[in-house]
């Protein structure tokens, strides 16, 4: 098991090019907490993640990890965007490997075998299907053995059967390792599928939280299911979206 980074976010505020982005945003995450983040499209939501991979640094405001601010590339955190973003003139392997000290070659292997995909550790990429190359992305993520695993839309281009598997997937490594995760998806019912609390980012904000108490693993026909993922998605659309400072 791997600690999953604790994170205090506090009073975080980002400008685009004079274009208020995040604004006053605070978010406590816990150790091994699962977090997804949903909002409309342009709220914020990626730039978060960036922050918190360290890809941006806060124009105002702070991001403490174990008590420590954020500076630089965040070394505990692992990124997995739509795409798998896999080197083509790479085998398998080579992908899950990427960056790994020597040392720690034992870890591709059983990185693939969390995802199923131990026997096409020497394939190429382009031979793999679109769920099988997000097995890739995700295994390489986890050889990394990360503290914070920042999900950005990671199954957003696959089919509804693809995804369904790849949510339980999920759900099952991070249930195994214990890292902290923080899923940002438009899909509320993926949302309320994975998550400990659903966050709704607004106008660069947090407008509204909601902790997910339904048993694991969570079936969609569950008698609260429904109500919670409608009641998320009914406050997410009274949103306005656009601001500017
Ligand atoms: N590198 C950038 N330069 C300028 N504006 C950006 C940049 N990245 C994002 N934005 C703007 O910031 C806003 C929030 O973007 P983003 O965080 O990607 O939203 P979301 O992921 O919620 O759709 C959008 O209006 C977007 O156009
Ligand atoms: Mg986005």
């Amino acid at each position: 098991m791997v600690r999953g980074v604790r994170l205090e976010i506090r009073g975080l505020c980002h400008c685009y090019g004079g274009r208020d982005v995040l604004r006053d945003l605070d978010l406590e995450i816990v150790p091994g907490e699962f977090v997804a983040v949903v909002g409309r499209s342009g709220s914020g939501k990626t730039t978060l993640l960036r922050l918190l991979a360290g890809l941006e640094s806060p124009t105002y405001g702070a991001i403490l990890q174990d008590g420590s601010p954020l500076s630089g590339l965040n070394r505990r955190a692992r990124l997995m965007f739509q795409d798998a973003r896999l080197l083509p003139w790479d085998r398998v392997a080579g992908n899950v490997g990427l960056g790994l000290p020597a040392d720690r070659a034992g870890r591709v292997s059983w990185a693939l075998e969390q995802v199923g995909l131990e026997d096409r550790a020497e394939d190429w990429p382009r031979t793999l299907s679109g769920g099988q190359q997000q097995r890739v992305a995700l295994a390489r993520a986890l050889a990394g053995s990360p503290g914070l695993l920042l999900l950005d839309e990671p199954l957003g281009a696959l089919d509804a059967l693809t995804r369904i598997e790849m949510q339980a997937l999920v759900a099952q490594v991070w249930q195994a390792s214990g890292f902290t995760v923080v899923l940002v998806t438009h899909d509320v019912e993926e949302a309320v599928t994975l998550a400990d609390r659903v966050i709704i980012v607004d106008q660069g904000r947090i407008a509204s939280e909601t902790q997910i108490h339904l048993p694991r693993p969570r079936r969609r026909d569950s008698p609260h299911y429904a109500g919670l993922a409608e009641q998320i998605l009914a406050r997410i659309l009274t949103k306005n979206s656009e601001t500017f400072c």
